[in-house]
């Protein structure tokens, strides 16, 4: 029995993995403990990291969490080893999202694609304008039978329920104006000027983008400028492809799931060769939300809307060092002691 070693830079190829996922204002509300004896990654929530005003039940958190443990699966195969995720095994420990172990080998016949881990580093949010090139039906059925696999719906409404759906959105973002501790909220995320000064975290203003000159798109203004005439316009495409990503029940689990689904769309899209960028201000407002539900739909809880299309890649924003995910409040460089710890892997068990 050959063993595979599972040393301190594995273990940060796998951190840098997890954290490459998005997360609400960048806020990465994440830390990562690493057991040895155990061959487990432990994610917890940072809660210190949340948002009051604009997530009071932290379930955009969950959605990040879930986010970067599907990044994690993901790491894990690359190497050839086989994960076992668990959502909230602790019910004393109510920070503890989600574990994932390395079992061992993976066996040959993943349902995942094989270019998912490239995709990790080539995904931003593109807040960009697409062209009019719309992505084929093949491709938007690869996106949706991503998130079908972790158990949650994605659906392409048609040009009328985009429209409805736009629309509430626009008006989720004329009350995060109009709401003066949403708008410092999301201020204080921003980084430079008055904002953020944490250069790993919060969102670079280069990645923020123009504002949609048709105001179909209503393109999350992060600064809360309130004044359009103050925000640069351009005009975005005419027919924009969203999706809606939806469960039936509105539990934590459910929000980790979502999470996972999120960003196994989010990386099959972009090994297809599709940006892409989040519009999920209608979540924060529960009235709003409520009504983002179609009266057809098979399900009760929306929890995204995806933009999609091609277009410029987007600027990157940064995250925090690996060793800071996982260790806290350690010094520069100074890999912490887990990432010294050398843990065996035993190939096969
Ligand atoms: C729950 C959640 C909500 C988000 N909401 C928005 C949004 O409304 N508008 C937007 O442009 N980006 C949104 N994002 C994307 C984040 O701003 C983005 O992931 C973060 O700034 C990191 O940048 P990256 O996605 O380019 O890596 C959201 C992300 C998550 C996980």
């Amino acid at each position: 029995m050959r063993s595979a070693v599972l040393d301190a830079s594995t273990l940060e190829t796998l951190m840098s993995a997890a954290t490459a996922a998005p997360s609400m204002y960048n806020t990465q509300p994440w830390r990562f403990r690493f057991d040895p004896d155990t061959l487990t990654v432990e994610l917890r929530a940072a809660v210190e990291r949340g948002l009051p005003y604009a997530d009071p039940q932290g379930r955009a958190l969950h959605l990040a969490a879930g986010a970067a443990a599907f990044n994690l699966r993901v790491a894990v195969a690359s190497l050839g080893w086989k994960p076992v995720t668990r959502l909230l095994v602790s019910p004393e420990h109510p920070d503890l999202l989600v574990t994932v172990r390395i079992v061992g080998r993976a066996r040959s016949g993943s349902h995942h694609r094989t270019d998912l881990y490239d995709a990790i580093y080539r995904r931003h949010s593109s807040r960009l304008p697409f062209s009019d090139r719309r992505p084929t039906l093949a491709v938007l059925h690869e996106i949706a039978a991503a998130a079908h696999v972790e158990g949650v719906f994605l659906t392409f409404p048609g040009p009328r329920e985009t429209s409805r759906l736009l629309r509430v959105t626009t008006e989720a973002e004329r009350r995060n104006h109009a709401d003066a501790e949403r708008s410092n909220e999301s201020r204080r995320w921003v980084r430079g000027k008055a904002g953020c000064e944490d250069d790993d975290l919060g969102i670079p203003e280069a990645t923020l983008g123009p504002q949609d000159s048709f105001e179909r798109i209503p393109l999350r203004d992060f600064t809360a400028r309130r004044h359009v005439d103050e925000l640069p316009s351009q005009a975005f495409e005419p027919s924009p492809t969203i999706s809606v990503l939806a469960t039936g029940h509105d539990r934590r689990t459910d929000w980790l799931r979502t999470g996972q689904a999120l960003q196994h769309a989010l990386l099959v899209a972009t090994a297809l060769g599709l940006r892409s960028s989040l519009l999920h201000q209608a979540m924060e407002w529960p009235d709003l939300r409520r009504i983002l539900r179609s009266s057809q739909a098979p399900f009760d809880h929306v929890q995204m809307l995806l933009r999609f299309g091609y277009g410029p890649e987007g600027p990157m924003t940064p995250r925090q060092r690996a060793e800071l995910a996982l260790g806290g409040d350690v010094a520069p460089f100074d890999l912490s002691p887990q990432l010294r710890r050398v843990a065996h892997v035993v190939e096969g068990r």
